[in-house]
């Protein structure tokens, strides 16, 4: 098996607070420490730019979660920790994207719906206040997924959308300029809980009812102190369903304390008292990874340099992967053999045309049902240019005997077939794929 590819990304656009450790932090920072995954963790701080437009905010929230998830224990030796805005690899392939991503994919996204819903029922303009960089959220999100081929993407349900979105686009593109990408799979984990905040709603910055992960000692304690109860009195039994306190908890204790914590609601445990448990549980967790947190905080050139490290890596895959798509799509030097245009105009497949074929640089024909029903196939050049897409056929075996026509006679059997080249594609190209498939077969 392959090693999975797990990649997820985090907006600088806040601070860190008790639902995101919970939600994402911990489990992702356990996740990277099994074996068989590869994990790659970003700062997406270009999609920061999408939801505010105040430099400072960005930058600060950008230190402290990377500060987070390294005070959280994530390895940057081991996994792949780097800010997007360092690989310039990536707002390029959110272009080569855009060019094959239908704009009415785009106006089906739920963020740019809710908006222009909003505008509607308030009887402004559709679009009113809607930047093209929300509109195109989708696009760089699907670009940082599939430019590292990740198979898994955890999120969360809100992101099951743009997860399915870079799926069409990876597979849109796969389809025009031959199979490069993997496409991604969400993956929702039910057993990580989400938090309630301070008003008892889901924690969450739009609600303004966070615990900061960080807050120091005596503000923490605070904000416990703080959380919504309902008035019964000490000595009352108390409900542990529906109670913010208890959920909280119960993220962070083990089975034993959570069920000692029951007992307590059940004993009629004040809620002064209650709270005060919930501070020391909270503390003794977050304790030790807020001073690894206050150090980076201290220290900004650390976590400077170990961003710059990880980009290095994810520029390692990204780089050459890059110059592949480039030249899949036409992005070629004009110098180089596969971009010559030959005297009679037409331009060679580099590989299926050369005199030396090795077995893995062959082309390659592809079947496939396409969702009319109908059985197609393509051929691909040893460098991975389509060469051929073949019109609709009603069986498999009469697609296969389609292919089996076409190895044995080249370019002479197009006609009779039915079948035309893609544009550029010459009948000597052809002809020299299928000699050196037939080569390669004898
Ligand atoms: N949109 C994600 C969020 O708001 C953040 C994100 C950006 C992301 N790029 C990503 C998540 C790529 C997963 C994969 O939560």
């Amino acid at each position: 098996m392959t090693t999975q590819r797990v990649l997820t990304g985090i907006t600088t656009s806040g601070t860190p607070h008790l639902g995101n450790y919970v939600g994402a932090v911990r489990p992702a920072v356990q996740a990277s420490r099994s074996s068989g995954v590869q994990s790659f963790y970003f700062l997406a701080d270009y999609h920061a730019l999408i939801k505010t437009g105040d430099p400072a905010r960005v930058q600060r929230s950008t230190l402290e979660i990377a500060a987070t998830w390294l005070a959280a224990g994530l390895d940057p030796s081991k996994v792949l920790f780097y800010r997007q805005s360092d690989i310039p690899e990536i707002p390029e392939l959110t272009w080569l994207l855009t060019c094959v991503c239908g704009k009415g994919l785009l106006n089906r996204a739920h963020a740019y719906k809710a908006s222009v819903d909003k505008n509607t029922a308030s009887g402004t303009e559709p679009d009113d206040g809607v930047t093209a960089g929300l509109f195109m959220y989708p696009v760089l999100m699907a670009a940082d997924i599939i430019m590292f081929n990740a198979h898994r993407v955890p999120v969360g349900r809100d992101q099951i959308q743009h997860i399915e979105m870079a799926r069409d686009m990876a597979a849109s593109f796969n389809h025009l300029y031959g199979e490069h990408f993997t496409l991604p799979d969400a993956q929702i984990d039910d057993n990580v809980a989400t938090l309630p905040g301070l008003d008892g709603r889901k924690m969450s910055k739009s609600y303004d009812n966070t615990i900061p992960l960080f807050a120091p000692r005596d503000q923490l304690k605070k904000l416990v102190m703080g959380l919504l109860t309902d008035s019964r009195a000490p000595g009352e039994a108390k409900d542990t369903e529906g109670s913010a306190l208890f959920q909280i908890y119960q993220a962070f204790a083990s089975p034993a304390e959570a069920e000692t914590m029951r007992q307590a609601y059940a004993n009629g445990i004040a809620w002064g008292e209650a709270k005060q448990m919930l501070f020391e549980r909270l503390d003794a967790e977050i304790a030790p990874m807020r001073a690894a947190y206050e150090h980076y905080m201290a220290h900004p050139q650390e976590v400077e340099a170990i961003l710059l490290a990880g980009a290095a890596k994810a520029r390692a895959i990204a780089t050459p992967f890059t110059h592949k798509l480039r030249h899949a799509v036409g992005l070629r030097s004009l110098a180089s053999p596969t971009g010559q245009v030959q005297a009679n105009g037409q331009a060679t497949a580099r590989g299926a045309a050369s005199a030396t074929v090795t077995k893995s640089s062959l082309p390659v024909f592809k079947q496939y049902r396409e969702r009319d029903g109908l059985f197609y196939f393509k051929l691909q050049a040893a460098d991975g240019t389509l060469m051929l897409q073949s019109t609709g056929f009603d069986a498999p075996k009469v697609c296969g005997a389609a292919i089996a026509r076409l190895q044995a006679e080249g370019a002479g059997a197009l006609t009779g077939l039915g079948q035309t080249l893609l544009p550029g594609v010459g009948p000597d190209a052809l002809d020299a794929a299928m000699a050196a498939l037939r080569e390669a077969k004898s």
